[in-house]
């Protein structure tokens, strides 16, 4: 059996992209794999200064964000103590929540995408994921479930803004279609199910 996979799960906020990494790791975990769960924005000193700009503690331009998002990528991929190339080298299987298709799909809406890949380009050469999972979901329900939860909301969830990153992400898709390997899952129903769905395509890659 294949290990030491990378996956990268997308979607919009509120897809559920957190609930289904969570099922997918236990999954690998029971099927043997050593499975290192990880997100973008990092923790890192680039990842808080993203978020510091999210929850409006910082101001930056659009393209400075996109920017410090491939800084945040490369450091992810790169850094000496627990950057998603070693951990693959160790032997883990990888899962992140959120990677390059996310830059492609939340920055378009303000620069072209055009760009955003050509700023990417460095880690797609690095390490592309052996299967992008896209969470589909209506905005509105996603918009209810960051409503129903959340205290705060952050920079771009915005119901307008979901709408215009879901486009994006399918643009995004078509685009990069011969060079991804992209599978879609709608979630507007059971997480189980979901999973369900999940475990099936991730399993086509292990044999
Ligand atoms: P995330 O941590 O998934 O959201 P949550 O607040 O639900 O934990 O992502 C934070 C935000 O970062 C999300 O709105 C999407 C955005 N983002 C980008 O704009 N570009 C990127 O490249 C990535 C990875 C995320």
């Amino acid at each position: 059996m294949r290990k030491n996979v990378f996956i990268a799960l997308e979607g919009i906020d509120g897809s559920g992209k957190s609930t289904q990494i969570k099922l997918l790791a236990k999954q690998l975990e029971k099927a043997g794999h050593q499975v290192y769960t990880t997100f973008e924005p990092t923790d890192s000193p680039i990842g808080k200064m993203i978020r510091d700009i999210f929850s409006h503690r910082m101001e930056a331009d659009h393209k400075v964000i996109a920017g410090l998002f491939v800084a945040d990528r490369l450091n992810h991929l790169l850094n000496k103590s627990d950057g998603i190339l070693k951990k693959l080298e160790e032997g883990y299987t990888v899962l992140t929540d959120r990677y390059y298709l996310s830059s492609y799909a939340y920055h378009s809406v303000h620069m072209d995408m055009d760009w955003v890949i050509q700023a990417n380009a460095m880690s797609a050469e690095l390490l592309r994921p052996d299967l992008n999972i896209y969470i589909d979901i209506p905005p509105e329900i996603s918009m209810e479930r960051i409503n129903r939860g959340r205290a705060s909301i952050e920079m771009y969830e915005t119901l307008d803004n979901l709408r215009q990153v879901r486009e994006k992400y399918y643009e995004a898709f078509d685009k990069v279609k011969e060079e991804e390997n992209i599978y879609i899952t709608n979630s507007n129903r059971a997480p189980e199910e979901v999973a369900t769905d999940i475990w099936n395509e991730v399993s086509r890659l292990l044999i």
